[in-house]
């Protein structure tokens, strides 16, 4: 993990700097509460002090230094992994006197070690971090103590009520969540990447007392409507009805004092469930982490991140309140000189602050320098907190830096702040092409060849996709059921996965089982636009404003075209799902579809996927079943090209002379939809100027709907440069659902 090096001087000095504040925490605590367990959620504190040595005899000493462990016998007992924290009343750790021993003997090895490396790798600011963090969780066991155990001088804080609250709207945009490598980090921090963080409003300041106090007047404890299932049984088991060290008659303990509740000091120690409750009470909600992060850090003028709110330097007590020693929060929004460039205040320092967010590594995440540190945790029910607090040391106060605790802890410095979603405004936007222009072209070359033929695509006027319409809910008509549980099954994990932000549908439809991964993609919180591209006019547009109503913001970018012809009409995206579904790739022939795919390819970008719906091979039976229905529906949709052809090009087509056939042709592996001539026929074709006969029995080739193995279909993605990540297929296997990428991605 690369890091500015530090000397070895600035060494020294953070770390006998973390010593002495170590030491002055404890110095006026009793040596029975240093020895008690004051809270089975926290360790005795004298286990703290064992456990900072530690820590740093086995990181300085023996990882780096090379050295035999100092004591291996307190091994266990200061595993923090090994000995649960409830725990910790019964090991065998060392008392004052020999933990203070313990302390020194190991700071003189490491000092030794730092004079012998050649660099000062960054597993040394992690040793001084460590410090720094236990000295706050001993801050949140002697606040647990009982009143009296702990009586700190506090130095002043600057009073005041604080700034304006209101909200700050942040513009939609791309944002680089994480730290860079350029200064000391942890592993869960890294690597930073882009996320796309839509419009949304944020706090000013964190809510506050008196804000919080309206919450629970107004009955909030008592409104289970508010309260997440688990949040509320929660509160209804532990009978929680305000917030830790809230006294009964409106008062607040700190330590020795108890206080009439300061209505101005940000609400604290209150859980994640009270914060989601108070929330959405509000009618708002958590802002999630990158949210958070680009409230506190983001200089959108300039186009960079800052490391702080207020900038890269760190903080004084004209920016923040941080590091212990005024012994509590400020008044909210006391630090106007520590806004950040948004002017959100108080983003650093008072209060951590609870995220939507649960806790997990980040894309291309790697575990350094040990999997204890954070990957332990990840996918667990943890919630991410930012920001630091009063009691945190200025090293962890970093805008990237991510505390995180279980939604039911009270014992942190926490309190939270809420953000509203911006609706965005709809749009709607439909580029028409002509698809009808080549229909006499069309018509001409189809129906003068050796086996008469006409395009599919001819069949989709309004009425011809209503009838299809129809079609997908036939008894035998299997394949859009298998295809809608397939997505409706897998939606979630396809849009997670491809993080998603653009669906580009081709031969939409009317795009019903597409609303899985629309709804999929609102839910990640990533769906910005749908770009369905379908010749039939009719279908983009009604599909388009049903859609809008849906997911208010959505951007609609409709083109009526011929993915045949027309994929370069496609505006550009990032992040995009293309999606060709109902085994429509199936009506292309095979040296079609290899171009098409081919086309495919040259549009989509590394990150973008690909969605495709094809039917599968089984048995005969049950695939003609499928295409000759018991109610002529789809007969009638066979005939709607006839219709077609009159209405385009002034035919005189008798679309009920001719009689559908559908049969599996199986060396070629498709379906063959024909109309066969009922007695001969004379037809003329005025837009075409053509004249035509039909002997009785003739037959029109109208469509071919090929049948796919998995094989087959990675195969040919093969041929057109991409790779099958996924094939998944409804229960009874009918239907494959192929999810793929670009080959070299
Ligand atoms: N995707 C939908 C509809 C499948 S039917 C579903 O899975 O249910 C095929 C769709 O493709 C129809 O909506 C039709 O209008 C459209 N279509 C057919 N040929 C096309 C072409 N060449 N270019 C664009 N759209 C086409
Ligand atoms: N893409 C559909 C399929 O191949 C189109 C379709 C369904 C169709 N039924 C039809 C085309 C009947 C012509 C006739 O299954």
């Amino acid at each position: 993990m690369p890091a500015a090096a530090l000397l070895s001087a600035d060494v020294r000095e953070l770390l006998s700097d973390a010593r002495r504040r170590t030491l002055a925490l404890v110095e006026s605590v009793s040596d029975e509460d240093l020895n008690r367990v004051h809270d089975p959620l926290m360790s005795p504190l004298v286990w703290d002090l064992g456990h900072i040595a530690a820590f740093e005899d086995l990181w300085l000493a023996q990882r780096t230094g090379a050295l035999a462990p100092l004591r291996p016998e307190l091994a266990d007992v200061y595993d923090a992994a090994e000995t649960p924290r409830a725990e910790r009343g019964e090991v065998p750790y060392l008392r004052r006197a020999e933990a203070l021993e313990y302390m020194e003997e190991t700071r003189a090895r490491s000092l030794e070690v730092l004079d012998q490396v050649a660099r000062v790798g960054p597993v040394w600011e992690m040793v001084v971090q460590h410090e720094h963090q236990h000295n706050e969780t001993m801050l949140q066991t002697l606040q647990l103590a009982e009143r009296g155990v702990y009586s700190p001088e506090r130095h002043p804080l600057p009073g005041g009520e604080g700034a304006a609250g209101g909200t700050v709207r942040i513009d939609a945009g791309p944002f680089p969540l994480g730290e860079p490598n350029a200064e000391f980090a942890y592993d869960n921090e890294r690597p930073q990447h882009m996320v796309h963080v839509p419009a949304f409003e944020i706090d000013r300041t964190p809510v506050t007392n008196g804000a919080y106090r309206e919450f629970v007047e107004e009955g909030g404890y008592r409104r289970s409507d508010l309260w997440t299932d688990e949040g509320w049984a929660w509160r209804e088991e532990n009978a929680i009805e305000r917030p830790l060290y809230w006294t009964g008659d409106g008062r607040l303990r700190s330590f020795d004092r108890e206080e009439p509740l300061d209505p101005d000091l940000p609400v604290m120690h209150v859980s994640w469930y009270e914060a989601d409750a108070y929330a959405r009470w509000r009618g708002a909600r958590l802002p999630t982490e990158a949210e958070w992060e680009k409230a506190a850090s983001w200089d959108d003028a300039a186009g960079e991140k800052r490391r702080l709110p207020w900038g890269d330097e760190p903080p004084d007590e004209s920016l923040a309140n941080v590091d212990q020693l005024g012994f509590g929060p400020a008044p909210a929004g006391a630090y106007p000189d520590g806004a950040s460039p948004y002017g959100v205040l108080g983003m650093t320092g008072d209060c951590w602050e609870w995220t939507a967010s649960d806790f997990g590594g980040y894309p291309g995440f790697r575990a350094w320098p040990y999997r204890e540190y954070s990957e332990v945790f990840f996918g667990g029910s943890y919630k991410v907190l930012r920001g630091g607090s009063w009691a945190t040391r200025p090293s962890v106060a970093r805008a990237t830096f991510r505390n995180w605790d279980l939604p039911q802890r009270r014992q942190l410095f926490a309190g939270f702040r809420c953000a509203v979603d911006v609706p965005r405004e709809t749009s709607v936007r439909i580029e028409v092409f002509d698809v009808r222009d080549t229909l006499a072209e069309d018509v001409r070359a189809g129906l003068t060849g050796e086996l008469k033929q006409l395009p599919p695509k001819y069949f989709y006027d309004e009425r011809g996709s209503e009838l299809f319409d129809r079609i997908t809910t036939l008894p035998e008509y299997y394949p859009t059921r298998a295809e809608r549980e397939i997505l409706n099954r897998r939606a979630p994990e396809i849009v997670r996965d491809s993080r998603a932000a653009e669906l580009v549908e081709l031969g939409s439809g009317s795009a019903s089982k597409t609303r899985a991964l629309l709804y999929a993609m609102a839910g990640e919180g990533t769906l910005r636009r749908y770009v369905p591209l379908d010749v039939s006019q009719a279908t983009v547009e009604s599909c388009a404003a049903e859609l809008i109503e849906l997911y208010p913001g959505l951007e609609v970018h409709g083109v009526v075209g011929d993915f045949g012809r027309d994929l370069a009409r496609v505006p550009d995206g990032r992040r995009r799902l293309f999606a060709f579904l109902g085994g429509t790739i199936g009506n292309l022939f095979p040296d079609e579809r290899a171009g098409f795919l081919a086309r495919l390819r040259r549009l989509m970008l590394p990150d973008d996927r690909l969605l495709i719906g094809t039917d599968l091979v089984k048995d005969r039976t049950v695939l003609e079943a499928a295409y000759n229905d018991s109610q002529g529906v789809t007969a009638e949709f066979n005939r709607n090209v006839l219709r077609v052809v009159n209405d385009g090009l002034g035919a005189n087509f008798e679309p009920q002379a001719f009689e559908h056939v559908a049969f599996f042709d199986e060396a070629n592996s498709w379906i063959e939809m024909r109309l066969r001539a009922n007695g001969a026929q004379e037809v003329r074709i005025e837009g075409a100027d053509l004249e035509l006969t039909f002997q009785d029995g003739e037959e029109i080739r109208t469509e071919i709907s090929a049948k796919f193995t998995r094989d087959a279909v990675q195969s040919e993605l093969a041929g057109a440069g991409l790779h099958l990540d996924d094939f998944f297929t409804d229960e009874n296997g009918l239907f494959g659902l192929a999810v793929a990428r670009h080959a070299r991605s």
